[in-house]
């Protein structure tokens, strides 16, 4: 693989953010030349056999699911966490159906579970982690939560490096492609504190019958333009280098994932930045280990298109609600930065005259988890809970 050198980085405390390096040939020879990096195929595979891919996934079309898994790397194992819709129109069953002949089919190991499993709740109560529980002791719903499920399954698997795709890919081997980069990305990073966040090369939409490759979704532009104000408002001097604040598709290392924080839903992603700001650069350092290692923040232009489902205006209105929230309710933003935010909203018909965002809910690091026990539980209680091998 073939990508742009990280020429240009910024610092903020213990944090490395990469600008964005782009994709150029993702099967490619071996060439050094200090504008570019190439990655053979040996050292994404060694990447690859030690990343294991979470799916969250939420009443998607079936097809999308299926895609979505047969474009996984062979070397990564998939872990599904899903929310669907139970009952008389079972969409779940239709996942584990298409899960169980992805794996007949492939032999490829795969586990799927779904959020609202009662052993899955019991089980982050027995080890005391209940900031993902709601008041029923089920794990809430929201894909923030169903990824820190994941991670947990992932913890216990033992691997280095943890991925997130989404399940309503139109293009599997747009999904082959992201997963690739994640490992192009860690293969880079000289800590053990690493994260790779995905930039789309475009984002097609059908505008007047015609498809129209947009560069930036509506709500990654905003979000990206509020971190930046965030920064300078911090240090004095104009930034564009935040172009990923809504990656969904992003990595860690596991060392990574075990020190972050997150926060409810889909305002886990631009959360990641501001919780990192809070800790490792405007805050007393709990982590020591990570601070002195330094945390590195790569940020990869795809050349895939990003294909996906389109969940309506609601849906853009509350993302771009909760992405703005995560900035307003930071500690780091000030009075200007915050008036800036409610005219965002304001003028996004998002709030009125008047509101504020609501708060979203953070969740606080896996770190000391009692896997193990977390596990045993789990698979006592567990009523979905199916893992092929
Ligand atoms: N397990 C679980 N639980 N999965 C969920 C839930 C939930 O409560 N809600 C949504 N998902 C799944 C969806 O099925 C999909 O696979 C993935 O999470 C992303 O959700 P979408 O609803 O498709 O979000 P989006 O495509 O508008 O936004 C995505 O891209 C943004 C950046 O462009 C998300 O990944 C955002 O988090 C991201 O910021």
């Amino acid at each position: 693989m073939l990508i742009e050198a990280p020429r240009h980085a910024e610092i903020f405390g213990s944090i490395k953010i990469y600008d964005v390096q782009k994709v150029l040939k993702l099967d490619s020879e071996k060439v050094e030349t200090p504008l570019l990096r190439s990655f053979s195929k040996d050292e994404i595979e060694d990447i690859l056999s030690r990343l294991i891919v979470v799916v969250p996934i939420k009443n998607e079309k079936i097809y999308l699911l299926d895609g979505v898994l047969r474009a996984i790397p062979r070397n990564c194992p998939i872990i599904v966490v899903s929310n669907s819709q139970r009952g008389k129109r079972d969409v779940f069953k239709m996942e584990k159906d298409v899960v169980a002949h992805f794996y007949n089919l492939t032999k490829h190991p795969v586990s799927i579970i779904h959020q609202k499993d009662p052993g899955l709740g019991l089980a982050f109560k027995e080890v005391g982690y209940t900031h993902i529980l709601d008041e029923n002791g089920f794990v809430r719903d929201g894909k923030a939560e169903g990824m820190i499920a994941g991670m947990l399954l992932a913890k216990h698997m033992g691997k280095d490096y943890i991925g997130f795709v989404d399940a309503d890919n139109y293009v599997p081997c747009a999904v082959n492609e992201y997963i690739k980069n994640f490992a192009a990305g860690l293969c880079m990073s000289d800590s053990p504190y690493a994260m790779v966040r995905l930039h789309w090369r475009h984002k097609p939409k059908i505008i007047r019958s015609k498809l129209y490759f947009k560069k930036w979704g509506r709500v990654s532009e905003v979000t990206n333009k509020y971190l930046n104000l965030l920064l300078a408002a911090q240090t004095g001097f104009e930034t564009h280098i935040i172009k990923t604040g809504n990656a969904g598709e992003h990595a860690m290392t596991m060392e990574l994932a075990n020190i972050m924080g997150y926060s409810t839903g889909y305002s886990i992603e631009p959360y990641q930045f501001i919780y990192l700001f809070e800790e490792f650069w405007r805050g007393e350092i709990k982590f020591r280990e990570a601070a002195s290692a330094g945390i590195e923040i790569f940020q990869i232009e795809t050349l895939n298109p990003h294909i996906h489902e389109e969940k309506g205006e609601k849906h853009v209105k509350d993302m771009l609600h909760d992405s703005l929230s995560t900035i307003y309710h930071s500690r780091l933003s000030d009075r200007q930065l915050k008036s800036k935010i409610l005219e965002e909203l304001r003028a996004n018909d998002v709030l009125k005259q008047g509101e504020k965002p609501r708060k979203t809910v953070t969740i606080p690091p896996i770190r000391e988890i009692d896997v193990k026990t977390f596990m045993k539980v789990l698979e006592e209680y567990s009523e979905t809970l199916v893992s092929y091998d």
